[in-house]
């Protein structure tokens, strides 16, 4: 079953940054854009898993630390001429805190 988690407030996160949240096994890097736009993506680029929480953000894209490929926050897509794509998270602002929608087997924690 899928529920909404509080993992951080949104000032934890700085304005074009990321902060990585523990999923299971998996990474999730939450990116907050200029404009608070929050995103979460699993944090392993579609080239060759690099960490995408460690890329740079601009507009609502983060590049990749390791190649420089270029991927959507919102859809977790390679953008062309690279293709591709990492799995995304639903993802929401509520009063300051950001929330992420996970499977509840998998436990969350702050990263
Ligand atoms: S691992 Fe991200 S561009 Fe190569």
């Amino acid at each position: 079953m899928k529920q909404w988690i509080d993992i951080a407030a949104l000032s934890d996160v700085p304005r074009l940054g990321a902060r990585v949240v523990a999923h299971g096994e998996d990474e999730i890097a939450v990116f907050r854009a200029a404009d608070d736009a929050v995103f979460a993506l699993h944090n392993r680029c579609p080239h060759r898993n690099g960490p995408l929480s460690e890329g740079i953000v601009h507009g609502h894209r983060v590049t990749c630390p390791l190649h420089n490929w270029v991927i959507e926050l919102d859809r977790g897509e390679a953008v062309a001429p690279d293709s591709g794509s990492t799995a995304c998270y639903p993802v929401r602002v509520e009063n300051g805190r950001i929330l992420l929608e996970l499977e509840t087997a998998a436990e969350a924690a702050h990263g």
